[in-house]
């Protein structure tokens, strides 16, 4: 892609609306626009992040045998009131009458949805067990809206069910989605840490919360420095840790994912049953899996960035590569550089061409702040010599290579970036 011709909207200046650092990044590297408090639209870098994101999760999803709906945002508030959640929710919830007078909701979450789903498939032990997913807008009327993506009140949430015959198969399920959670945020960058954590307005018993340490955290976890136990409490406490009896650690994180055992909440609630091989009715057993996929931008830029803007870990970069060409009135650089651009492009790099007519300080600043994680620089001096650099933005590791080892040397680097 040409920058030139591109939709990339870097700031110079920092936002004033912006209290923490990945929400500053996110706004000066053009990724996303605030148009209302909790309310953003994504840019073409910040949509791609988060397409790149969302293959992530589909490819570990679908590899734990999960398979992808889209179910509607739209739904009537009767299955709220038969969960008993309408009034949990409380203001949380966005209700609306329509001009049928049907008493609907913006969907904050689906589990009532996917039970009355499943419920109308499922009514055999042979059917099961079932895991369903989907990647979709959620809609919640937050009561303090901050943080940029962190937290909004319309943000893109993965989440999966799973229906299961007994405890085993749900435990399985359990299993895999933990499993699969770890591939996910490991791929995209982030380190987590897993808690198991009191279950809230979801109302089941087991439940994890996979929390990434940022400074900017609105959880407080705490951490054995010795062993890797952590715990959500939600009062003070000075405990030890139960296995190694070191003093636990306080410190800030952000709820990235969480994973609950709901067993039959609303199974029971919603009438979901299926004839065991016994014969008698039985309610489904069911578990949910969130992930906040587009908290999941700034939670990977809150642990991926240096003073000068974004280093994207390499499976959720808007491109693999750069390409500046320093001074576009020069007929050389822009020939090389564009001919680097095209030699990338066709060995399936996805590469930005930052070819506009900009001063090199302008360019070196935007590619700092946009945070590729691998850039070539063509320029004046090095030319002369048939030479170009190929350097490593998280590192700064310059190769100086020669123009026909360009393809080989972004290659190179691109396999050893994280
Ligand atoms: N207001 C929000 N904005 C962005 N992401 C959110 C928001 N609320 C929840 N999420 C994300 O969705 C995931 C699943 O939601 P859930 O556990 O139901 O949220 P909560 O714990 O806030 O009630 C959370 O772990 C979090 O990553
Ligand atoms: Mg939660
Ligand atoms: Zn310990």
């Amino acid at each position: 892609m040409q920058w030139s011709k591109s939709f990339i909207t870097t700031l110079k200046e920092m936002p004033q609306e912006a209290e923490i650092l990945s929400h500053q990044l996110m706004l000066r590297a053009g990724l996303i626009r605030m148009l209302l408090a909790g309310i953003y639209s994504y840019l073409p870098l910040g949509y791609r992040v988060l397409s790149r994101i969302e293959a992530i999760i589909r490819q570990e999803m679908d590899a734990s045998g999960a398979n992808e709906v889209l179910l509607p945002a739209l739904q009537p508030l009767d299955l709220w009131k038969k969960s008993g959640r309408d009034e949990l929710m409380g203001e949380v919830m966005i209700r609306f009458t329509d001009r049928r007078g049907r008493d609907l909701c913006l969907g904050p979450t689906h589990e009532e949805i996917v039970t009355d789903l499943v419920k109308n498939y499922v009514t055999s032990y042979k059917q099961l067990p079932r895991l369903l997913y989907q990647i979709q807008s959620k809609f919640r009327d937050e009561i303090r809206p901050r943080f940029g993506l962190i937290r909004a009140c319309e943000f893109i949430m993965k989440d999966a069910y799973s229906f299961d015959r007994n405890e085993e198969g749900l435990e399985r399920n359990y299993q895999l989605m933990f499993e699969a959670y770890k591939r996910i945020f490991s791929r995209c960058g982030v380190r987590v840490l897993t808690t198991k954590a009191d279950s809230g307005v979801m109302g089941g018993d087991v439940s994890h919360e996979f929390m990434v340490p940022a400074s900017s955290g609105e959880d407080t976890v705490w951490v054995c420095q010795e062993c890797d136990y952590a715990k959500v409490f939600t009062e003070e406490k000075k405990e030890k840790c139960p296995n190694c009896s070191t003093a636990l650690k306080k410190i800030n994180a952000i709820e990235i994912g969480h994973i609950f055992k709901l067993g039959t909440k609303y199974s029971a609630a919603l009438d979901a049953q299926f004839s065991d091989s016994d014969g008698r009715l039985k309610a489904l057993l069911m578990g949910c899996y969130g992930i906040g996929v587009s908290r999941l931008i700034p939670t990977i830029i809150e642990q991926n960035h240096d003073t000068e803007g974004i280093i994207w870990p390499k499976e959720v970069s808007p491109f693999e590569t750069t390409v500046l060409a320093l001074d576009i009135t020069d007929p050389k650089i822009i020939q090389i550089a564009g001919e680097i651009y095209a030699e990338l492009t066709a060995h399936n790099i996805d590469t930005l061409f930052d070819e506009r007519d900009e001063r090199a300080g302008v360019k070196f600043k935007d590619a700092d702040l946009v945070g590729i994680p691998v850039r070539v620089v063509v320029g004046r001096k090095n030319i002369l010599y048939n030479k170009i650099e190929v350097i490593n933005r998280r590192t700064k590791e310059t190769h100086v290579v020669e123009r026909k080892e360009v393809l080989a040397a972004v290659v190179g680097m691109l396999k050893t970036v994280e």
